[in-house]
């Protein structure tokens, strides 16, 4: 309970310090509408002008596809590639008080696009073998979008401390639920910490809840 409430606070403190120097400006929200983190992505691509750069994007979490589907969709560069990795049976372990673990199950999205793959299973069993083959591929691209949409903190510091050795100054990572103290932002707060990198943050909506940075 003290640990909740420390990162609570301190992730509090962390949005007012931060609230007011967004590159892409958005006010903080009473009410959640997660239809609006389509405008941040829009906003953010049209602001590095991601749509003809090309690409390596990188989801993990992706269920149905809705976000990946949009960044698939908002880029046209023929060389960009867009991977993305989910268990595809749900969370593997409960989120909060309200998610349960197998949440969220979903069959791989269906895209009609030879830049997109997907990598079905857990991230920690994944993601290593899929870098030794990708490497180049992740390393060529002009900038990298990683959009951490996991929910979890344990997903999200592995596909963190994994992405590490690959981040540039310019590539963008996205946070889907930024806002919650003891998993993306503790993951975010023990990245930055750890591995003595800047992530600077350009934009939100839902009051933080999806915040997107730039590598500085
Ligand atoms: C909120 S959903 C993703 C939503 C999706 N990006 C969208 O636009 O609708 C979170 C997903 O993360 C996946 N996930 C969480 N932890 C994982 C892990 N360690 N390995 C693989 N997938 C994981 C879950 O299976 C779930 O489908």
């Amino acid at each position: 309970m003290f640990i909740f409430l420390g990162y609570l606070t301190e992730m509090n403190l962390w949005i007012m310090s931060h609230k007011n120097k967004m590159l892409i400006d958005s006010p903080l929200r009473l009410f959640r509408d997660y239809s609006l983190r389509f405008e941040l992505y829009n906003k953010v691509s049209k602001y590095f002008g991601l749509g003809d750069k090309k690409i390596s994007y990188l989801e993990f979490g992706v269920a149905s596809g809705s976000s990946f589907k949009w960044w698939l969709a908002n880029n046209s560069d023929a060389s960009s590639n867009f991977f993305g990795f989910d268990t595809f049976e749900g969370l593997p372990e409960d989120w909060g008080g309200f998610y349960k673990k197998g949440d969220m199950m979903s069959a791989i999205p269906e895209v009609n696009d030879s830049r997109a793959s997907f990598y079905k299973g857990l991230f920690q069993d994944t993601l290593t073998e899929f870098i030794s083959k990708n490497n180049s591929k992740i390393s060529d691209a002009d900038v990298r979008v990683i959009h951490c949409d996991a929910d979890l903190y344990t997903a999200t510091i592995f596909v963190l401390s994994q992405m590490y050795p690959f981040l540039k100054k310019g590539d963008i990572i996205l946070f889907d639920e930024f806002n919650v103290p003891m998993h993306e932002y503790k993951a975010f707060k023990e990245f930055t910490e750890n591995f003595y990198i800047t992530l600077n943050p350009i934009g939100q909506v839902n009051s933080f809840y999806q915040t997107a940075f730039v590598v500085g």
